[in-house]
């Protein structure tokens, strides 16, 4: 886990808004409600949620949804993602990490030394990891230039 660089409220409001964006989840199928807050260096913030299909292989991500979102707005630089994941009857648990399709999203918009992914049980119960630490020696822009 690396050292914190976003103040401590900065981090507590992108969990809040990960855990309310959780409760938009579409996941009729998995049952298993994401929610995620992504933090533009601009400031704004986008919010995604998980959105299954019945095909399956369709569905989309939380992460995924907030990064797409965002750039399809025209944002490409970002600070911090705060997830926040678990089974839809309950309260979240555990931490939610990303998976790897996602962290590979990541890799293309962010520096994997400084993006900050919070993994967000509650307001004050989070986790904070730098994108190269849950994917080393990630495959990114830089390699194709
Ligand atoms: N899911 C996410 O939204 N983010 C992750 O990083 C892990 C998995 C979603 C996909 C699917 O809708 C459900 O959680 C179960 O895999």
């Amino acid at each position: 886990m690396k050292e914190i660089n976003m103040n401590e409220t900065d981090i507590k409001k992108l969990a809040e808004r990960a855990l309310s964006a959780r409760e938009k989840a579409y996941a009729p199928y998995s049952m298993f409600r994401v929610g995620a807050a992504l933090l533009a260096k601009s400031g704004n913030i986008y919010e995604g949620c998980n959105i299954e299909n019945a095909a399956y292989t369709p569905t989309n991500c939380a992460e995924r949804t907030a990064f797409f979102k965002a750039v399809s707005e025209g944002e490409c630089e970002f600070t911090a993602i705060a997830v926040a994941g678990g089974a839809q009857s309950a309260a979240v648990k555990d931490f939610c990490p990303p998976c790897g399709v996602c962290r590979q999203v990541m890799m293309e918009f962010c520096n994997p030394q400084e993006f900050q992914i919070i993994l967000a049980q509650s307001r004050e119960n989070y986790r904070i990891f730098t994108l190269e630490e849950l994917l080393p020696m990630g495959f990114g822009p830089d390699h194709i230039a």
